[in-house]
């Protein structure tokens, strides 16, 4: 979590880079913000509670300056005061950093017994005061890094300018993202390339306990006490994926482009049939089952994965959540592999899951939307989501990639294993080629999703109720709606409601039930006739052609019928538009919920 930027160069008002870079990192964590910058030979430091537009208020725009760092923070260590945030200042040392020093506490001890006096709570001003006192005696600052990266354990990027050295920015880094945007006469560090989009799209990307010596001329990168080569790379994003271009929100614009998503990510694998389905994807053939593992939304995903590979292909899937994942016993088995889904490609625990993988043994593959980050390096084998730059805290069209990717892979196990007839296979190609047409149409139903958002308002709780991929889909959907709305909800395996939840029904409790599993279907709709029985408001969201039968539900939004595979491509468009005008009519803050923030980079 958190967002840090830093600049050193003659090119630009450093002041505005870091304000600017803060804005388009203000995903990863807003609750405070802080920026260090040169001042007529000074570092002065301005912070202050809240987003950035709080910090900018406080700020001459104008000053000249041509070092600095700034942060965007998301709380681990005490709450969200301006105290607490960074940067933090120690003698000679300013730092910013994100992640979390494990250690902190001893340090901080030791460091009070040698005098110095802490004014926040945080483990990040324990980083600079340590930084410092080693400073003091080493005089040099990339050995005074190098002890210090043996002392600290956990997570941490650092961005640190030094009182002695100010045409240089210094930088450590350890299982939370970094890179250093390269530019003529300037160059950067930021937590993610967004930040720094429109000044460069060349970037370095940073291992673990990587540091580096940074001035507006070079890049001097630095691995146990040594420099090392590195690679620049060229970011391939469309600039245009970090605006709003006219949407209210990004979460809404992202959702528009779920049309366009599938195709980018469908269209390699499919534009010469089978024959590119087998060619671009690895042989999984000889896996004997299939562990998915991912966090939140990235997990249902998983879930609509294990319905298609588990249905189309034959092959056991079983899905698990990265932070229960990572500790307990684990069973993988030789023959396994261990996929991985997540959109940042930063996820602690999803990252956490892996390497245990890996560790055992274990073939990996990760399925990542954002190139070059970790996961996707770390993973054995990498195939991307095409969904682009996803801006808004609350997943959408990554969500909807990493659906198609799965869908996907089942496809290609299924023609490997002869499991498919030639007939389902033009039927499922044929409705490729519809189904961007199918998203828009139901993305442009937005009356129908607020008239339910209206009805659904003055409630504090909502269930989503479905069977088999419906169910999983059910858990999107209500994660969505908790997630921006703010509404109380949760999702059931319709058939499990009476074994408890089923007492919480009360006269127009809402109900969203999705009914499109041709196999179970019927089954959904008794459990549907159990809570309308009761009481409920049910709504369903389905692709059958239900009675109009007022004693099965209120409302119905109808969805196009598909074959099975890509269907949950236009289920999910529903539970999203819900969740968005359910948010909206409530006046949430949609793009970044509180306490949340886009990238989960610890544990
Ligand atoms: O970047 P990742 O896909 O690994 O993120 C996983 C979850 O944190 C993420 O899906 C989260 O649940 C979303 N905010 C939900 O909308």
């Amino acid at each position: 979590m958190c967002g840090i930027v830093g600049y050193v160069g003659n090119k630009e008002n450093c002041v505005r880079v870091l304000i600017d870079g803060l804005e388009k990192l203000e995903y990863r964590g807003y609750d405070s913000a802080g920026i260090a910058f040169l001042n007529n030979d000074n570092i002065d430091v301005v912070k202050e509670k809240g987003k950035i537009v709080n910090l900018k208020s406080k700020i001459d725009l104008n000053i000249n300056s041509n070092l600095g760092i700034g942060h965007t923070r998301w709380a681990t260590h005490g709450n969200a005061t301006k105290e607490n945030a960074h940067p933090h200042k120690v003698g000679a040392i300013t730092v910013v950093h994100n992640g979390i020093v494990e250690n902190y506490n001893e340090l901080k001890k030791d460091l009070i017994n040698k005098g110095y006096v802490f004014n926040s709570e945080t483990d990040t001003e324990v980083v600079a005061a340590l930084i410092d006192y080693i400073y003091k005696k080493e005089k040099d600052m990339l050995k005074t890094i190098q002890k210090v990266k043996e002392l600290l354990t956990g997570s941490y990027a650092l961005g640190i300018i030094c009182d002695d050295n100010l045409d240089t920015l210094y930088t450590l880094k350890n299982k939370s993202p970094l890179i250093i945007g390269v530019n003529e006469n300037e160059n950067y560090i930021a937590s993610d390339v967004p930040a720094i989009l429109d000044k460069t799209r060349n970037y370095i990307v940073l291992e673990d306990k990587d540091y580096a010596s940074i001035k507006s001329d070079g890049v001097k990168i630095y691995h146990d006490g040594k420099e090392k080569d590195f690679e620049v790379k060229e970011f391939l994003y469309d600039a245009n994926s970090v605006d709003k271009q006219g949407y209210e929100h990004f979460m809404l614009k992202e959702m528009n482009e779920q049309p366009e998503v599938f195709k980018n990510t469908t269209t390699p694998y499919l534009k010469n049939g089978i024959d590119s389905l087998i060619e671009k994807m690895p042989d999984f053939t000889k896996y004997e089952r299939i562990r998915i593992v991912a966090c939140g939304s990235a997990t249902h995903a998983g879930l609509v994965g294990k319905c298609m590979i588990e249905k189309y292909a034959n092959v056991e899937v079983m899905v698990e959540t990265a932070s229960e994942f990572r500790y307990k016993k684990q069973f993988l088995k030789n023959d396994e592999l261990v996929i991985v889904v997540s959109q940042s490609g930063e996820t602690a625990d999803t990252l956490e899951a892996l390497l245990i993988a890996k560790q055992n043994g274990n073939d990996t593959l990760g399925i990542v939307n954002a190139k070059g980050s970790t996961i996707a390096r770390e993973s054995k084998m990498v195939l991307y989501t095409e969904a682009g730059q996803e801006i808004a805290v609350a997943t959408t069209k990554a969500y909807s990639a990493q659906v198609a990717l799965l869908s996907l892979i089942a496809l290609n196990l299924s023609c490997k294993k002869n499991l498919i007839d030639k007939k389902e296979m033009l039927d499922i190609l044929r409705d490729v080629k519809k189904l961007p047409d199918y998203i828009e149409e139901l993305l442009n139903r937005r009356d129908e999703y607020k008239k339910i958002a209206e009805e659904i308002k003055d409630y504090n709780d909502v269930f989503f109720i479905g069977r088999g991929v419906d169910y999983a889909l059910a858990q999107e959907g209500s994660l969505k709606l908790k997630e921006i709305s703010y509404t109380h909800s949760e999702a059931y395996a319709a058939g499990e409601l009476k074994h408890g939840t089923i007492s919480l029904i009360e006269d127009k409790t809402p109900v969203i039930a999705v009914i499109t599993d041709d196999d179970i279907a019927l089954k959904t709709i008794s459990n549907v006739k159990e809570v309308k029985s009761r009481g409920a408001n049910v709504i369903c969201i389905t692709n059958k052609n239900l009675s109009n039968d007022s004693n099965l539900y209120d409302k119905k939004i109808v969805i196009p019928k598909v074959n099975d595979l890509f269907e949950p491509l236009l289920t999910v468009i529903p539970l999203q538009m819900i969740a968005y005008e359910l948010a909206k009519l409530k006046e949430c803050s949609i793009d970044k919920p509180r306490n949340l923030a886009k990238s989960v980079t610890v544990e």
